[in-house]
Protein backbone atom coordinates (compact mmCIF):
# COMPACT_ATOMS: atom_id res chain seq x y z
CA UNK A 1 0.00 0.00 0.00
CA UNK A 2 1.39 3.69 -0.98
CA UNK A 3 2.46 5.30 2.21
CA UNK A 4 3.32 9.08 2.45
CA UNK A 5 5.35 11.06 5.16
CA UNK A 6 6.19 14.73 5.77
CA UNK A 7 9.18 16.09 6.48
CA UNK A 8 10.35 18.91 8.57
CA UNK A 9 12.05 20.20 11.65
CA UNK A 10 11.40 20.89 15.13
CA UNK A 11 13.61 23.33 17.15
CA UNK A 12 13.02 23.46 21.27
CA UNK A 13 13.10 27.34 20.50
CA UNK A 14 13.53 30.36 18.09
CA UNK A 15 17.08 31.05 18.93
CA UNK A 16 18.55 27.62 17.05
CA UNK A 17 17.19 29.38 13.78
CA UNK A 18 18.99 31.80 11.31
CA UNK A 19 19.10 35.34 12.00
CA UNK A 20 16.71 35.96 8.85
CA UNK A 21 14.30 32.91 10.71
CA UNK A 22 14.11 34.52 13.64
CA UNK A 23 13.41 38.08 12.49
CA UNK A 24 10.84 36.42 10.38
CA UNK A 25 9.09 35.34 13.30
CA UNK A 26 9.54 38.46 15.20
CA UNK A 27 7.84 40.52 12.57
CA UNK A 28 5.01 37.76 12.26
CA UNK A 29 4.62 38.67 16.47
CA UNK A 30 4.65 42.18 16.01
CA UNK A 31 1.71 41.97 13.75
CA UNK A 32 -0.41 40.37 15.86
CA UNK A 33 -1.48 43.24 17.69
CA UNK A 34 -3.11 44.23 14.31
CA UNK A 35 -5.55 40.96 14.43
CA UNK A 36 -9.52 42.29 14.13
CA UNK A 37 -10.86 38.63 15.50
CA UNK A 38 -13.49 40.39 18.23
CA UNK A 39 -15.53 36.76 17.25
CA UNK A 40 -12.89 34.24 17.68
CA UNK A 41 -10.71 35.77 20.12
CA UNK A 42 -8.00 33.60 18.12
CA UNK A 43 -4.76 35.87 16.81
CA UNK A 44 -3.09 34.71 14.04
CA UNK A 45 0.06 36.99 12.08
CA UNK A 46 1.87 35.83 9.26
CA UNK A 47 5.22 37.39 7.97
CA UNK A 48 6.58 36.64 4.67
CA UNK A 49 10.03 37.10 3.33
CA UNK A 50 10.75 37.63 -0.57
CA UNK A 51 13.63 36.83 -2.35
CA UNK A 52 15.62 40.68 -1.94
CA UNK A 53 14.75 40.17 1.80
CA UNK A 54 12.08 42.39 1.81
CA UNK A 55 9.72 41.12 5.08
CA UNK A 56 6.05 41.87 4.98
CA UNK A 57 3.47 41.07 7.66
CA UNK A 58 -0.51 40.55 8.39
CA UNK A 59 -2.52 38.85 10.60
CA UNK A 60 -5.90 37.71 10.44
CA UNK A 61 -9.20 39.66 9.96
CA UNK A 62 -12.41 38.63 10.75
CA UNK A 63 -16.09 39.54 9.72
CA UNK A 64 -19.52 39.27 11.41
CA UNK A 65 -20.40 37.57 8.44
CA UNK A 66 -18.40 34.61 9.17
CA UNK A 67 -17.53 33.18 6.08
CA UNK A 68 -15.95 36.42 4.91
CA UNK A 69 -13.33 35.75 7.80
CA UNK A 70 -9.10 36.43 6.17
CA UNK A 71 -6.60 34.74 7.58
CA UNK A 72 -3.48 35.76 8.24
CA UNK A 73 -1.61 34.08 5.68
CA UNK A 74 -3.68 35.33 2.32
CA UNK A 75 -3.63 38.80 4.30
CA UNK A 76 0.05 38.59 3.87
CA UNK A 77 0.56 36.85 0.59
CA UNK A 78 -1.93 39.67 -0.50
CA UNK A 79 0.28 42.67 1.36
CA UNK A 80 3.70 41.04 -0.53
CA UNK A 81 1.69 40.98 -4.06
CA UNK A 82 0.73 44.84 -3.67
CA UNK A 83 4.22 45.33 -2.34
CA UNK A 84 6.57 43.76 -4.57
CA UNK A 85 4.30 42.56 -7.57
CA UNK A 86 5.43 39.11 -9.56
CA UNK A 87 8.13 38.36 -6.45
CA UNK A 88 8.04 34.70 -5.00
CA UNK A 89 7.71 34.53 -1.68
CA UNK A 90 10.07 32.66 -0.42
CA UNK A 91 9.53 32.00 3.62
CA UNK A 92 6.84 32.74 5.96
CA UNK A 93 6.61 32.47 9.84
CA UNK A 94 3.35 32.34 11.24
CA UNK A 95 2.09 32.75 15.16
CA UNK A 96 -1.06 32.54 17.20
CA UNK A 97 -2.16 33.98 20.07
CA UNK A 98 -4.92 33.67 22.54
CA UNK A 99 -5.89 36.51 25.01
CA UNK A 100 -5.79 34.30 28.35
CA UNK A 101 -4.28 31.14 27.94
CA UNK A 102 -0.57 30.73 26.59
CA UNK A 103 -0.35 28.49 23.55
CA UNK A 104 2.84 26.24 23.17
CA UNK A 105 1.68 24.21 20.40
CA UNK A 106 2.50 25.72 16.90
CA UNK A 107 -0.84 25.99 14.45
CA UNK A 108 -0.80 24.93 11.04
CA UNK A 109 -1.67 27.09 8.67
CA UNK A 110 -6.31 25.61 8.06
CA UNK A 111 -6.35 23.89 4.42
CA UNK A 112 -7.77 26.82 2.33
CA UNK A 113 -4.45 28.42 3.22
CA UNK A 114 -2.46 25.79 2.26
CA UNK A 115 -3.93 25.60 -1.45
CA UNK A 116 -3.01 28.90 -1.52
CA UNK A 117 0.65 29.01 -0.69
CA UNK A 118 1.46 25.61 -2.40
CA UNK A 119 -0.04 27.47 -5.14
CA UNK A 120 2.36 30.44 -5.38
CA UNK A 121 4.80 27.90 -5.17
CA UNK A 122 3.75 26.01 -8.21
CA UNK A 123 3.18 29.99 -9.95
CA UNK A 124 6.84 31.13 -9.22
CA UNK A 125 8.92 27.34 -9.18
CA UNK A 126 9.89 28.48 -5.70
CA UNK A 127 9.62 26.29 -2.70
CA UNK A 128 8.08 28.51 0.57
CA UNK A 129 9.66 27.22 4.07
CA UNK A 130 7.41 27.56 6.74
CA UNK A 131 8.28 27.91 9.94
CA UNK A 132 5.33 28.14 12.77
CA UNK A 133 5.59 28.83 16.29
CA UNK A 134 3.04 29.72 18.84
CA UNK A 135 3.39 32.46 22.05
CA UNK A 136 6.14 29.41 23.11
CA UNK A 137 7.61 25.86 23.10
CA UNK A 138 8.93 24.43 19.62
CA UNK A 139 9.37 26.08 15.99
CA UNK A 140 8.27 23.84 13.43
CA UNK A 141 9.78 24.09 9.97
CA UNK A 142 8.73 22.59 6.96
CA UNK A 143 11.34 23.15 3.75
CA UNK A 144 7.99 23.95 1.27
CA UNK A 145 4.40 25.00 1.92
CA UNK A 146 2.95 21.75 -0.26
CA UNK A 147 4.82 19.48 1.77
CA UNK A 148 1.74 20.57 3.74
CA UNK A 149 -1.01 19.82 1.03
CA UNK A 150 -0.14 15.78 -0.24
CA UNK A 151 -2.44 15.42 -3.31
CA UNK A 152 -3.77 19.28 -3.38
CA UNK A 153 -5.54 20.14 -6.32
CA UNK A 154 -3.70 21.51 -8.67
CA UNK A 155 -4.18 23.48 -12.06
CA UNK A 156 -2.30 21.10 -14.35
CA UNK A 157 -5.66 19.52 -14.07
CA UNK A 158 -7.54 22.45 -15.94
N1 LIG B 1 -6.98 31.61 10.99
C1 LIG B 1 -5.92 32.12 10.29
O1 LIG B 1 -5.69 33.34 10.27
N2 LIG B 1 -5.14 31.25 9.62
C2 LIG B 1 -5.32 29.90 9.59
O2 LIG B 1 -4.60 29.21 8.88
C3 LIG B 1 -6.37 29.29 10.40
C4 LIG B 1 -7.31 30.21 11.07
C5 LIG B 1 -7.87 32.55 11.67
C6 LIG B 1 -9.25 32.66 11.07
C7 LIG B 1 -10.06 33.16 12.25
O3 LIG B 1 -9.97 34.57 12.28
C8 LIG B 1 -9.34 32.59 13.45
O4 LIG B 1 -8.06 32.16 13.01
C9 LIG B 1 -10.04 31.42 14.11
O5 LIG B 1 -10.34 30.44 13.19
Amino acid sequence: MPELSIRYETFPDPQVLSAADQALLTAATAALPHSYSPYSNFKVAAAARLEDGTVVAAANTENAAYPMCICAEPNTMAAAAALRPGKPVVAMAITVRAPGRILSAPASPCGSCRQILSEHESRFGHKMRLILRAETGPVYVFDSASDLLPFGFSGELL
